[in-house]
C-alpha cells in the first residue's frame, strides 16, 4: 500500500483527498476490527460466553434399565445389599486371586512351551469350570479355548440377525517383585477380604471382573434370561504382555465365525470407573486410545583410540539428538476428536471449582483460538497424566553405547517409546524423530539410514539408523451419540445413583454421576478388536481408579461394594439390551 502510494503523489488534488479519507476510513476501520476482535477474545473467556453452547455440550442421557427393575428388582437388590450374596461372591473372587497366573515380558510362545502354560492356567479353567457348574452345563451355552487358554463363552442368542456382544476381561496378572513382599498388606495371592476390601494380585486387575461377569451369568441364567443377541464372554490370558497369544487368536477365531463389523458392542476392562475431577463425579468409559511405537535410533562413527577422541564421540553425539527431543517435546493438541476434550468440557460444565476463566476456555475451545490455548495451557500443567492425554509423549527409556574405557564407542543406540496422541500418527512422530535427527547429523555431518532407504549420504563420520521397532495406532474413535452409547451411559448413572448410591453408607450418598467419554494413558487388549465393531467401550463399573486400587503394585486391592456393581451392571444392561427389538432401537 506504501508502494502504491508512493507512485501517486503527484496525481491530482481530488484523488489526495479522497485517498486521504479512504486511508482514515481504513484506518478506522482496521481500529474498529482490532477492538472488536480483542474483545471478543478476551471476553470470551469470560463475561461474553456463549451460554446457548455451553447447554447443548455434556448433554446427559436418562436412567435406563430393564423393565425388571420396575417389576421386580429384588435380584439386582441382592446383588447390591444382600450380606450373604456378598460373602458367597468375596469367595469365588478370592479362590480366583488364589490361583496364580502371572506372566512375564520373557515368557514363551504356547508352542514353545505348552507344558508351561497349562501348568499356570489349568487350574484356572478347572476352578472357573467347578465354580460356574450354570453356565458350564447350560444347554445353550459352549465353552472354546484358542491357542491353548484363550476362553470364549458363547451364549448362543435366539435371534440370529442380532449382532451378538462381546464382553472381555483377562485371565492373567502382573507379577509381584519378591523384594517387595514384605510390604504387602497381606499375602498377594490370599485373597484376603475383610469384610470391605478384597486384597491381592489381581484383585483389580482384572480377575473382578472376569469372575463378575460370569457371577452376572449364573444370576440371568437362575432368573431365567434367554438372550436374543448371543452373548459372549472371552478372556484373553497375556493381556500384560501385549496380548499376542490370548487377545489376538479370540479375535480372529470372532471374525472367522462372525465376520468385520459384526459385534454390537465390544466392553473390555480400562477406562475410569468413577473418577472426582474439580468437584465432578465422572464414569468415563473409555472411547479411544493413543498409539505406541518404539523407535530406535542407533549411530555409527569410526571406532580408534580413546587417548585421541574427537570432539564429540558417538555418546556425545546422540546425547545431543537427546537434549533436543527431551527440550522440544510435541506440541498439545485439544479437539473435539480426542475424548479427553469432551471430558473436560462436561467437568467444565459442572464443576463449581474450576476457574471462572478456564471454565469458559474450555467450553469455548471448539471455537477460540485462545480459549483453546488456556485451556491446552491450564490441562498440560494440572497434571503429567492430563498433559499426556492431550499430546504425543517421548520417553527415552533404553540406551546402550560403549565397550571398553580405552576404545571410541562405535555404535551407540538409544530406544525411545512414544505414546501417540489421538489426533495424531505414528507417522508423524517418526516424522518428528527424523526432523531431530537430521538437525543433528546436518551439524555433525553424518548420514541417515531409515530403515533400509538412505536418506541421507554416509560421510566418512559416520551414519545414524532409525527403525520402528513397534507400531500402534491410535484407536479408532467409539462413537458417543446414539443408541449404544444412550443405553451405556444411562444404565451407569441408573445403576450409581439408583442403586449403589442410595445407601446413605455410601461416601456418594445422593450423588450425581455425569458420563463422558474418556481415555486412558495405557492400552488394553481391545487393539486387536478394531476390526469387530465400531463401538469398543473401555470400562468396569466400580468405584476407584486403578490408581486407586494399586493396580500392578503392591496392595493391589479392591472395594468390594465395586465387584458388586460389576454383577448388578451386567445383570441389568444384559436383559435391557434384550428388550430392543432391532439394532437401531
Ligand atoms: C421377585 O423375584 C424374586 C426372585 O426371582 C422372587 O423370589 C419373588 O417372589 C418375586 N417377587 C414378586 C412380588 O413377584
Ligand atoms: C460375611 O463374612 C463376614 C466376614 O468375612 C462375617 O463377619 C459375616 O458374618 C458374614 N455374613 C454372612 C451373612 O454370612
Ligand atoms: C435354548 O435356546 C432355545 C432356542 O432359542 C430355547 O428355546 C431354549 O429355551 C433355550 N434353553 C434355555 C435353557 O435357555
Ligand atoms: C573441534 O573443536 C575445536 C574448538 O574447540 C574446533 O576448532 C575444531 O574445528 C573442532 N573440530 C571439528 C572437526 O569440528
Ligand atoms: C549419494 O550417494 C550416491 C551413490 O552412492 C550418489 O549417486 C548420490 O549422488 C549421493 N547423493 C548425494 C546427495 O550426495
Ligand atoms: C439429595 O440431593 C437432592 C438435590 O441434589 C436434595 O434435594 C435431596 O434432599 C437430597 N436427599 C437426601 C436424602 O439427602
Ligand atoms: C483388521 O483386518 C485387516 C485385514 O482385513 C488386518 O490387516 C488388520 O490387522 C486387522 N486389524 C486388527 C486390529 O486386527
Ligand atoms: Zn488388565
Amino acid at each position: 500500500m506504501d508502494i502504491i502510494d508512493k507512485k501517486h503523489v503527484n496525481a491530482g488534488q481530488k484523488r489526495s483527498i479522497a485517498q486521504k479519507l479512504a486511508r482514515t476510513s481504513m484506518i478506522l476501520i482496521f481500529i474498529g476490527l482490532f477492538i472488536r476482535f480483542y474483545l471478543i477474545n478476551s471476553q470470551s473467556t469470560d463475561t461474553y460466553f456463549n451460554f446457548e453452547v455451553e447447554k447443548s455440550l455434556c448433554q446427559q442421557y436418562d436412567y435406563k434399565y430393564p423393565k425388571s427393575f420396575i417389576d421386580n428388582n429384588s435380584v439386582v437388590l441382592k446383588i447390591i445389599n444382600d450380606p450373604f450374596f456378598r460373602n458367597q461372591s468375596a469367595l469365588k473372587l478370592s479362590k480366583a486371586v488364589q490361583i496364580k497366573t502371572d506372566t512375564y515380558d520373557e515368557d514363551p510362545l504356547v508352542e514353545e512351551d505348552p507344558k508351561y502354560w497349562e501348568d499356570k492356567f489349568k487350574p484356572f479353567h478347572n476352578y472357573l469350570k467347578s465354580t460356574f457348574p450354570k453356565i458350564w452345563n447350560h444347554p445353550n451355552i459352549t465353552i472354546e479355548t484358542v491357542n491353548g487358554w484363550g476362553l470364549i463363552v458363547t451364549w448362543k442368542g435366539e435371534n440370529k440377525d442380532l449382532k451378538p456382544i462381546l464382553l472381555t476381561a483377562h485371565q492373567d496378572v502382573v507379577p509381584t517383585q519378591p523384594s517387595t513382599l514384605k510390604d504387602w498388606t497381606y499375602p498377594p495371592y490370599d485373597g484376603h477380604y475383610d469384610g470391605e476390601k478384597l486384597w491381592g494380585r489381581g484383585s483389580a486387575d482384572c480377575k473382578n471382573l472376569l469372575i463378575g461377569l460370569l457371577e452376572s451369568g449364573e444370576e440371568l441364567i437362575n432368573f431365567g434370561f434367554k438372550p436374543k443377541r448371543t452373548v459372549i464372554y472371552a478372556f484373553g490370558f497375556d493381556e500384560e504382555l501385549g496380548g499376542e497369544r490370548g487377545a489376538k487368536y479370540i479375535s480372529q477365531f470372532l471374525v472367522d465365525k462372525y465376520g468385520k463389523d459384526s459385534f454390537y458392542i465390544v466392553v473390555d476392562e480400562g477406562g475410569q470407573s468413577i473418577a472426582y475431577e474439580n468437584g465432578v463425579l465422572l464414569a468415563l468409559p473409555g472411547t479411544g486410545e493413543k498409539g505406541a511405537t518404539d523407535i530406535v535410533i542407533g549411530l555409527n562413527t569410526p571406532g580408534g583410540h580413546s587417548s585421541v577422541p574427537p570432539n564429540h564421540t558417538s555418546i556425545g553425539i546422540i546425547s545431543k539428538l537427546i537434549s533436543l527431543i527431551e527440550d522440544n517435546p510435541f506440541e498439545s493438541i485439544f479437539s473435539p476428536k480426542n475424548p479427553t476434550f469432551h471430558e473436560w468440557q462436561c467437568i467444565a460444565k459442572y464443576s463449581n471449582e474450576l476457574p471462572r476463566h478456564i471454565k469458559h476456555a474450555i467450553l469455548n475451545a471448539e471455537y477460540s483460538a485462545i480459549s483453546n490455548k488456556i485451556a491446552r495451557d491450564y490441562l498440560s500443567k494440572q497434571s503429567l497424566i492430563t498433559k499426556y492425554l492431550i499430546s504425543t509423549s517421548s520417553a527415552i527409556d533404553i540406551i546402550h553405547g560403549g565397550v571398553k574405557s580405552n576404545a571410541l564407542p562405535e555404535y551407540v543406540e538409544v530406544l525411545i517409546n512414544h505414546r501417540i496422541a489421538i489426533e495424531s500418527t505414528f507417522k508423524e512422530t517418526l516424522k518428528s524423530d527424523i526432523s531431530k535427527v537430521k538437525t543433528i547429523a546436518d551439524k555433525f555431518d553424518l548420514g541417515i539410514i531409515l530403515n533400509d532407504d538412505t536418506i541421507k549420504n554416509k560421510t566418512k563420520n559416520g551414519y545414524f539408523t532409525i527403525k520402528a521397532n513397534s507400531v500402534l495406532e491410535p484407536a479408532p474413535i467409539t462413537p458417543t451419540t446414539g443408541k449404544v452409547w444412550e443405553l451405556f451411559s444411562g444404565n451407569i448413572r441408573h445403576v450409581y445413583e439408583q442403586l449403589a448410591f442410595k445407601d446413605p453408607k455410601s461416601p456418594y450418598f445422593n450423588k450425581s454421576v455425569i458420563v463422558a467419554p474418556g481415555i486412558a494413558t495405557g492400552n488394553t487388549d481391545t487393539k486387536y478388536y478394531w476390526n469387530l465393531t465400531n463401538n469398543i467401550y473401555r470400562y468396569r463399573p466400580g468405584l476407584t481408579t486403578s490408581v486407586e486400587a494399586h493396580a500392578h503394585g503392591v496392595d493391589e486391592h479392591i472395594l468390594f461394594d465395586s465387584h458388586l456393581q460389576i454383577i448388578a451392571f451386567y445383570f441389568e444392561y444384559l436383559q435391557m439390551i434384550n428388550e430392543q427389538d432391532s439394532e437401531n432401537d
